[in-house]
């Protein structure tokens, strides 16, 4: 499986954070390592500029969200196409501060990713328990749960599952090495051989290598720590 080490820099980023990017290359003396998938998911109003400027250079550039319908009367939205005409490859999907911020349900996930693969994009499906549900002995299923809902109903190996744990998304904490590969074996039961598996959390510089060494971890997902060209870089070395 080719791994994916994907950067979401959420509500970040202006048009002078386009340098990270440059710097990110530059880390990688201008060639990006062939064997990795290396993605950017920049706000929106970045993704043509950036796209146009770097695709050339090794980097993928994804949106981190898409409307379900292509295009129409819904202002402020933008469709799976038009991440696609803008120079994306991915989107991410299901984010879980879409699914509480904005109150997206299963079936609005499953909708989305099924834009994402009609506009010719790979989406990136985000699934994880919050700690309360992990204290209560149920993480695994509630992840099913939410597979079973945001799965698209057509086959797709493009599709990529990002596990990300809401208690470990920007709070430095992380499962143990364990309950990772013990999700990831499980998501991987759900969904083949064939679908990249994500981890998300608090990944850093100082704990991808563990991490990414796991069976069934195929990647992972960044969030503050792709900000940094300087991190971005040291995450994908680890791999
Ligand atoms: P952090 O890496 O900041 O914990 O965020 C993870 C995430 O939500 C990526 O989508």
């Amino acid at each position: 499986m080719r791994p994916l080490i994907a950067g979401n820099w959420k509500m970040n980023g202006l048009s002078a954070d386009a340098p990270e990017i440059e710097a990110l290359i530059s880390a990688f003396d201008g060639a990006m390592p062939e064997k990795i998938d290396v993605l950017i998911c920049p706000p929106a109003t970045l993704l043509g500029g950036l796209a146009a400027a770097y695709e050339d250079e090794g980097v993928q550039f994804g949106g981190q969200d898409c409307h379900s319908a292509p295009s129409g009367a819904h202002t402020g939205e933008v469709s799976a196409e038009m991440l696609a005409d803008a120079g994306a490859a991915f989107v991410i999907v299901g984010h879980s501060e879409r699914r509480s911020d904005n109150g997206e349900t299963d079936a609005i996930v499953r909708a989305k990713a099924e834009a994402a693969l009609r506009a010719g994009l790979a989406p990136i499906i985000c699934v994880g328990e919050t700690e309360a549900e992990r204290d209560a002995g149920r993480a695994e299923a509630v992840v099913a749960g939410q597979l079973e809902g945001s799965l698209p109903r057509t086959d797709g190996d493009e599709i990529v599952i990002a596990y990300e744990p809401v208690w470990a998304i920007g709070t430095g904490r992380t499962p143990t090495l364990d309950d990772i590969a013990d999700m990831h074996a499980a998501i991987r039961k759900i969904v083949g051989d064939r679908r990249r598996i994500l981890y998300g959390g608090s990944v850093k510089p100082g704990n991808a290598a563990e991490i990414l060494r796991l069976d069934d971890v195929d990647g992972a997902l960044v969030g503050g720590a792709s900000l940094k060209a300087a991190d971005f870089a040291a995450i994908i070395r680890a791999l």
